[in-house]
């Protein structure tokens, strides 16, 4: 479905750009804990750094669908994204904080992006699957914090 919805297009680039920091955000994460649970937040970094890659393709491929080009420099990335890099963190609690901010900030993105794809249901979709599977890590990652 083409759309004339040059917004539309504008928003969705910047949540593609906004993942590929988030992918390298989670990264950074896993390659940088330390501590007692090295082995869980490890593993639980790929897992998420593996469906964040699938959602960078997804988000893409989306904006040829409805007719746009999808930035893939990081130059571009950079100018775009309003998602922060973050830092070296060892911390397991702050590591986790660190996703958690992520995943409310992407909360709000899919909720603007559904209200501008009005009627493109290809979009609208893609948003609602990207909302379940945000609310259940953001779900997950508050219980790890107790
Ligand atoms: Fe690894």
């Amino acid at each position: 479905m083409k759309t004339n919805n040059a917004k539309l297009v504008e928003k969705l680039n910047q949540l593609l750009a906004d993942y590929q920091i988030y992918y390298q955000n989670l990264r950074g994460l896993h390659w940088n804990v330390k501590g007692a649970q090295f082995f869980m937040l490890h593993e639980k970094y790929e897992e998420l750094y593996n469906e964040a890659a699938e959602s960078v393709d997804e988000i893409a491929e989306r904006i040829l669908m409805v007719g746009g080009q999808p930035l893939h420099t990081f130059t571009d990335y950079l100018k775009v994204a309003k998602l922060k890099e973050a830092g070296f963190i060892s911390d397991g609690k702050k590591g986790v904080e660190v996703v958690l901010e992520n995943s409310r900030y992407f909360l709000k993105s899919f909720n603007e992006i559904l209200e501008l794809a009005d009627g493109d249901e290809g979009t609208s979709a893609l948003m609602s699957d990207l909302i379940g599977a945000t609310e259940k890590r953001i779900w997950m990652f508050e219980s790890t914090l107790g």
